[in-house]
């Protein structure tokens, strides 16, 4: 690698290029083993005498830092110190609008997987059709030429049909092609929701408890975000406060609680949103795996007055990390949205999308999906049957049919941060409600089925039951 060496300053030059050297081989920016440019290499790309490199160079191995003999290149030493962590700079530097300041650092990802995964919002990566994925990605790969040129900010043309045809089948949802725009996750189609509908002020309503980073999201857009009760039917719709803009619901499997919004709850929600002039944000993040009833009519299929924006994600679905997703948003929101996401990031990863495309198309996903909800459903019937009978009068299940997640209350004033904390410490990772949902009051766990194997599910949960029954010395 070519190492910028500066020679701004003052002072001898061998002396400035020996610190510079000898400060990236401390700070780890050079890392035992890498060679070095030869002297004269070096002395003609800085345009000094071979000499002053060579100078450098001598009290660096001198020091212990270099290594290397005539004519077999200088290599940093094996062993070194543990590399000194950079200082910090002194000054503050720029910083952030006051909105970004006023947010929580962002989470970071756990290092290594618990024994015991009840993570909510995980889907297992053994049921991802790796080989068929990479099959199909490496079809679109062999051809650059299809990939020259930027593309369509709503995504592949591919994709969007295809994605228009199996919400329409498996969801009823009414879309085609044009009106289908792929995004890089829920989150992206959210942000571009918010980029196009919301001024600074703007009131959004969110369910209380409800997704987190959906919250934290509208509030980075400068919202005022107003939490609304969640109850047995789903959102509370005459709980919502005056003047809102925008109105983000999970009404197929409430996140965190897990249940569906009644029909009477949907249509109640439709009607105030033309009364309030208002958009209906339906996030549909995970509701593909389904367990038993019918499922209800998704709002977009509802609406009849073009006030829903239907968001879709295959982040449970596939991977999360793939970052595919996509919004059916009415009409008159479709070119601004387009724009938004031109000057956001054009289009993102077309030949993912492609791939994708072929996936939807070739029948292959329907199958897969038939194959995690069985998966699916075996662990749900699982957490579900222990929850009853070892923690009955503990935890009450919320009702949920659907997803990767549910959730169950415990009574008033019981302290499940404490029981969480021992599970973890006994390798059960569980969340509770108050964990996920930024400080929600309400004492719940919400056990995610993604992750843990159905085979691990006895253990995990006879871990969480002694952190509840045995507290620690
Ligand atoms: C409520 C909700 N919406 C959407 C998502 C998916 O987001 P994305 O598609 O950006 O990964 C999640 C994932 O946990 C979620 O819990």
């Amino acid at each position: 690698m070519d190492f910028h060496v500066s020679l701004a300053g003052r002072g001898d030059l061998s002396v400035r290029i020996y610190r510079q050297l000898r400060d990236a081989v401390l700070d780890g920016r050079l890392r035992a083993g890498e060679r070095l440019p030869p002297t004269r290499e070096l002395a003609r790309r800085l345009a000094v005498s071979r000499n002053t490199v060579a100078v450098a160079y001598d009290r660096l191995t001198a020091d212990g830092f270099l290594t290397g003999r005539v004519g077999a290149g200088t290599y940093v030493c094996a062993e070194l110190p543990a590399p000194k962590p950079r200082k910090a700079a002194s000054v503050p530097g720029p910083q952030p609008k006051a909105v970004w300041r006023s947010l929580p650092p962002p989470v970071a990802a756990a290092e290594r997987a618990p024994v015991y995964d009840f993570r909510v919002g995980i889907p297992d990566a053994a049921l991802f059709p790796l080989e068929t994925w990479r099959r199909l990605l490496a079809r679109e790969l062999r051809d650059a030429a299809g990939f020259a040129h930027y593309a369509d900010p709503g995504g592949h043309p591919g994709l969007r049909a295809a994605i228009a045809r199996h919400a329409g089948v498996s969801r009823s949802v009414r879309a085609d092609a044009d009106d289908v725009l792929v995004t890089q996750g829920a989150q992206q189609a959210l942000d571009l929701l918010c980029r196009v509908l919301l001024e600074p002020g703007d009131r959004v309503a969110v369910e209380e408890p409800g997704y987190r980073l959906a919250k934290l999201l509208f509030a980075s857009h400068g919202a005022e975000v107003v939490g609304v009760p969640v109850d047995g039917e789903g959102l509370d719709v005459a709980s919502l406060p005056p003047r809102t803009k925008l109105v983000y619901v999970t009404p197929s499997h409430q996140f965190p609680l897990g249940t569906p919004m009644s029909l009477a709850r949907r249509t109640a929600l439709l009607e105030w949103a033309g009364r309030a002039d208002a958009v209906v944000v339906e996030d549909d993040y995970d509701s593909e795996f389904r367990f038993s009833d019918r499922p209800l009519e998704p709002l977009q299929s509802l609406d009849r007055a073009g006030r829903v924006a239907y968001v879709g994600s295959f982040s449970k679905t596939l991977l999360p990390t793939l970052r595919l997703g996509f919004l059916v948003a009415p009409p008159s929101l479709r070119d601004a949205l387009r724009h938004a996401r031109q000057l956001s990031d054009w289009h993102g990863d077309l030949p993912a999308q492609a791939a994708l495309a072929r996936f939807v198309d070739e029948g292959l996903f329907a199958r897969h999906l038939r194959r995690a909800t069985k998966v699916y459903a075996e662990r749900h019937e699982r957490i579900t049957a222990t929850l009853e009978s070892v923690f009955a009068g503990r935890l009450r299940l919320v009702p949920s049919a659907a997803g990767l997640h549910l959730c169950a209350l415990a009574d008033e004033g019981t302290d499940l941060e404490p029981i969480a904390a021992r599970a973890a410490a006994g390798g059960a990772a569980v969340q509770t409600l108050s964990d996920l949902c930024g400080g929600f009051p309400r004492p719940g766990l919400v056990l995610g089925y993604g992750s843990i194997p159905l085979d691990r599910i006895d253990d995990g949960l006879a871990t969480l039951d002694r952190a509840w029954t045995s507290p620690s010395p």
